[in-house]
Parts: C-alpha cells; sequence; structure tokens
C-alpha cells in the first residue's frame, strides 16, 4: 500500500485523469477527497473506490472559489485530521475556442487553470505543514501542467499555454519556498491523452491523427499511465524529488 496513511484531495476528480488517481490512489490505501464541480460524477467516483474496499468522500469545490477552498480544506482537518496530497488537477482546455486572442476566454483559462492551482497552493499548503512538520513523510503537492506548458502549439488559445506554463512555474516557487517545510512541489505535464471534457481541436480525430506521427511511443497515452506518474509523486518513493517536471507523452517533447 503505497498510500497507507496519507490523506489526499484531488480537483477535477469526477472525469478523465482525477478520476483515475482518486481509483488508483484508494488502492494503495489513501483516504481520498474527491472534489469537483460534477457533483454526481464526483459520487461516482467514491462509490467505485468504496467498492473496491477504499476510503473516499466527495467535496463540491469550484477551485476558483477561495472561501470554497477554505472551506474545503476545513472540513478536511476536521474530518481526517489534515491533508498530506494535494492534487492540483482541475482544468478546462483552450481547444474548442475559435477565436485564439479572445479575452473573456483568457480570463477562463488563467482563472480555472491558474489561479485555481495557486488557491489550492494558498490553502492547501498550511494545512499539510502542520503534518509535515510532525514527524511523518512530509507532504506532497501535484500540479497538473501540460506539454503545453512547455512548448507552444498552432490551434489552441494561448491563454492555455500561458496557465499550464504559469501552473508549470508555482510548481518551482513551491518547490523552493516549502522545502523546508518538508513539502515537495512537482509538475506533471501529459501530452496526447483521452480529450477533456471541454476540447474541441484535439479531439478531432484527424487532429489527433497528425499529432500522433510526432509521438515516438506511436500512440496516445492512457489516463491510467498519468495516474501512476502521479501516484509516483505523490508517495514516499520520490521523497527526495521536488520542483521537478514530469513529462508523460510517449516522448513527444523529446523530438
Ligand atoms: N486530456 C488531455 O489531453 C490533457 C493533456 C495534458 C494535460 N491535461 C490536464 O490534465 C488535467 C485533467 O484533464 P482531463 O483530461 O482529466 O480532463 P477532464 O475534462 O476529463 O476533467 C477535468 C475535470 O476538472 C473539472 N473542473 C473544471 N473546472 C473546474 C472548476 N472550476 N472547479 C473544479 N473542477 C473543475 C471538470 O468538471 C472535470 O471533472 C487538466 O488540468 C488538463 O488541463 C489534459
Amino acid at each position: 500500500m503505497r498510500m497507507k496513511d496519507k490523506v489526499a484531495l484531488i480537483t477535477g476528480a469526477a472525469s478523465g485523469m482525477g478520476a483515475a488517481t482518486a481509483r488508483l490512489f484508494g488502492r494503495e490505501g489513501a483516504t481520498v477527497f474527491v472534489a469537483d464541480l460534477l457533483d454526481k460524477e464526483g459520487a461516482d467516483v467514491v462509490d467505485s473506490i468504496k467498492k473496491a474496499q477504499g476510503k473516499a468522500r466527495y467535496l463540491h469545490l469550484d477551485v476558483t472559489d477561495e472561501a470554497g477552498w477554505q472551506a474545503t480544506i476545513a472540513e478536511i482537518e476536521k474530518s481526517a485530521g489534515g491533508l498530506d496530497v494535494l492534487v492540483n488537477n482541475a482544468g478546462i482546455s483552450g481547444s474548442a475556442e475559435q477565436d485564439l486572442y479572445d479575452t473573456a476566454a483568457w480570463n477562463r483559462l488563467m482563472g480555472i487553470n491558474a489561479t485555481g492551482v495557486f488557491l489550492g497552493m494558498k490553502h492547501g499548503i498550511p494545512a499539510m505543514k502542520k503534518r509535515a512538520t510532525q514527524g511523518k513523510k512530509g507532504g506532497s503537492v501535484i500540479n497538473l501542467s501540460s506539454v503545453s506548458g512547455i512548448v507552444g502549439q498552432g490551434y489552441i488559445h494561448v491563454g492555455y499555454n500561458a496557465s499550464k506554463g504559469a501552473v508549470r512555474m508555482i510548481t518551482k516557487a513551491g518547490a523552493a519556498q516549502h522545502g523546508r517545510d518538508n513539502i515537495r512541489v512537482n509538475s506533471v505535464h501529459p501530452g496526447l491523452m483521452p480529450p477533456m471534457r471541454t476540447s474541441g481541436r484535439t479531439a478531432d480525430p484527424v487532429m489527433r491523427a497528425k499529432t500522433l506521427k510526432g509521438v515516438p511511443l506511436g500512440r496516445a497515452g492512457e489516463v491510467d499511465e498519468v495516474a501512476h506518474a502521479i501516484l509516483f509523486l505523490a508517495s514516499d518513493e520520490s521523497s527526495y524529488i521536488t520542483g521537478a517536471e514530469l513529462v508523460v507523452d510517449g516522448g513527444w517533447t523529446a523530438v
């Protein structure tokens, strides 16, 4: 059990990679808080974890809502006694926008993808500090960036790349600032994965086939392949890794 005795909060965990990570953490012995806007889907994820003998609970959280973050962290501290792992996974795609410089889309993308991560660290880390300095193995924050936080793309709203680039650097700032608190902060950068709920062009089979030509492993990734990378960074196996960016892209950005 690689997550035994750990309390974890995963945002955007009703769907996709967040849901896969929640189920994997549940199988590995964590107490998992599944947070999202999609209450029905989130409750279904919790049910599936419980059916597999795991411990989980759903909490409604809009990651752009600072008061919501405060209430969420307070509830976790009250009911589970503290927080060890925070996975800032909630996000929206920029590939459905027609105008790649639309201002409203910029604000939406930055608000959810970047400010949402900032607020998670702002309110999650103080709670994690209490346990990390009490002789446990320390806390771990994992922020979901993307290959779009490393390289630019011609077919995605610029706010998606900017927000994911911000996540990459918030992560490194967090690593620099919280190492002495025994809290590690790392980012994960998925490549071509099953489309997001909010995907547009990146869900188009013709576009995906074109992208695949540049992926050395020659296939799209699976949500469990990202969940396993997140599990490694959440577990004590990665105890000397902080400020790192773990690319899970089949080699896309290596060529
Ligand atoms: N799928 C991909 O191709 C891909 C590639 C690289 C990175 N990513 C990143 O990985 C993360 C997960 O993506 P996914 O593929 O699982 O997408 P998804 O659309 O399946 O899941 C995203 C989840 O975030 C939730 N969410 C959206 N806005 C929210 C908000 N304001 N508050 C709380 N929850 C909110 C959604 O309800 C959804 O459940 C995202 O940050 C995404 O940008 C995805």
